[in-house]
């Protein structure tokens, strides 16, 4: 009988949580007899032939680690056709016909371009994606892998900026990671009780940010009982942060107050840490639906999370898992550039959303 092999990788930045998809859609193709190949670093890994055999014992203890034991890269090369030609050339060599990408948007794209039947000739290779990105831009998914992880570093940091901030009486400038989405911040804005948060698709100019800043630290010092001022904001914000800070310094020193503010970049941290239980659940969910899907003979579609909304004809739910939907990796890549471009129903909601509670935040 032929070996039927599967290969998997994780791709971009790396995420808590892509272990457990990895772990549970080894699993779940071992048991259905087909040989799984890990490749290492992404396509970069894939074009340089980096491959090894897993096997059950390679993935057990992987559910609760961070990052990606698979490593992962960012690369430039699989963006030419002839990085792809070389990658598709290697999953030939090692006779792997199905590709389980587990990623964010760039990893997704590149996913729909190796599996291009325009590219891909006489070639038998079917590929399916798992979203994965802190940064929860990734379209027609309600969530991706390492989102909740992410949000629950940030509010843990800000419980415990909060303190050092209330002892102070300071304004604290919370930055957090998610590139040019602002549901990082916007969402835990809410579960650490932020005062403010700040994002680039609410499509406020500078003057208006530093306005609303200013008022917000002086206002919250004028009461009693607020003895600290948090204000969150996500890193696609246009203006810098150190130029906010600058600009709020001195609009509260023109208006004859002294009230002193501080900034922190989570930077990297809000991307490491054990997945939560949510991830690993929602990760291990999505890799079985990947890997089953591929089996079944599914290909240039990704697993969905739960998505709410209009769905596109070719949405369909999956018979394995109801909460997750098989999309088309085409309307997914297209549902993403209109979050980036704003013209996305969801980006829209999600700002009127702010933009009606922004008065009750500052209460
Ligand atoms: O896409 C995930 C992400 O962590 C973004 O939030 C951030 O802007 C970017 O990756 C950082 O990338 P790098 O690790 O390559 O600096």
């Amino acid at each position: 009988m032929i070996e039927k092999r599967l290969g998997i990788l994780t791709s971009g930045g790396d995420a808590p949580g892509m272990n457990a998809a990895l772990r549970a859609a080894t699993m779940v193709s071992l048991d259905r007899g087909w040989h799984v190949y890990g490749i290492e670093h992404g396509y970069r890994g894939l074009i340089q032939g980096e491959m090894q055999r897993l096997e059950a014992v390679d993935v057990e203890s992987l559910l609760r680690e961070g990052g990606t034991t698979l490593g992962t890269a960012r690369c430039a090369e699989f963006t030419q056709l002839e990085g792809r030609d070389t990658a598709r050339a290697r999953l030939a060599e090692a006779r792997i016909e199905a590709l389980l990408v587990i990623g964010g948007n760039g990893s997704l794209a590149g996913a729909r371009a190796l599996a291009d039947p325009a590219e891909l000739g006489d070639q038998i290779l079917r590929v399916v994606g798992v979203p994965a990105s802190i940064d929860n831009d990734i379209g027609l998914t309600s969530m991706a892998i390492g989102v909740d992880t992410a949000m629950n570093t940030i509010v843990d940091a800000c419980d415990k900026i909060a303190d050092t901030a209330t002892a102070h009486d300071r304004a604290f400038i919370v930055e957090v990671m998610g590139r040019d989405c602002g549901y990082l911040a916007m969402a835990s804005s809410v579960a650490a009780g932020a005062d403010v948060v700040l994002f680039r698709e609410s499509g406020k100019s500078d003057a208006q940010i530093v306005h609303e800043v200013t008022d917000a630290i002086i206002e919250a010092h004028g009461r009693r009982h607020r003895r600290r001022v948090l204000i969150v904001k996500s890193e696609g914000t246009r203006l810098s942060t150190d130029d906010l800070k600058a600009r709020v310094d001195a609009a509260i020193e023109a208006r004859g107050k002294l009230i002193e503010t501080r900034v922190t970049v989570l930077g990297h941290v809000v991307r490491g840490g054990r997945p939560s239980a949510f991830d690993r659940v929602m990760a291990s969910r999505l890799g079985h639906v990947g890997v089953r899907a591929l089996i079944d003979g599914e290909t240039l579609r990704m697993v969905a999370w739960q998505p709410s909304g209009t769905l596109p004809a070719s949405a369909i739910r999956s018979a394995v898992d109801p909460r997750c939907y098989l999309v088309d990796l085409e309307d997914v890549l297209r549902e993403t550039r209109a979050m980036l471009d704003g013209s996305s129903p969801v980006i829209q909601w999600r700002a009127k959303v702010f933009d009606e509670i922004e008065s009750v935040l500052r209460l």
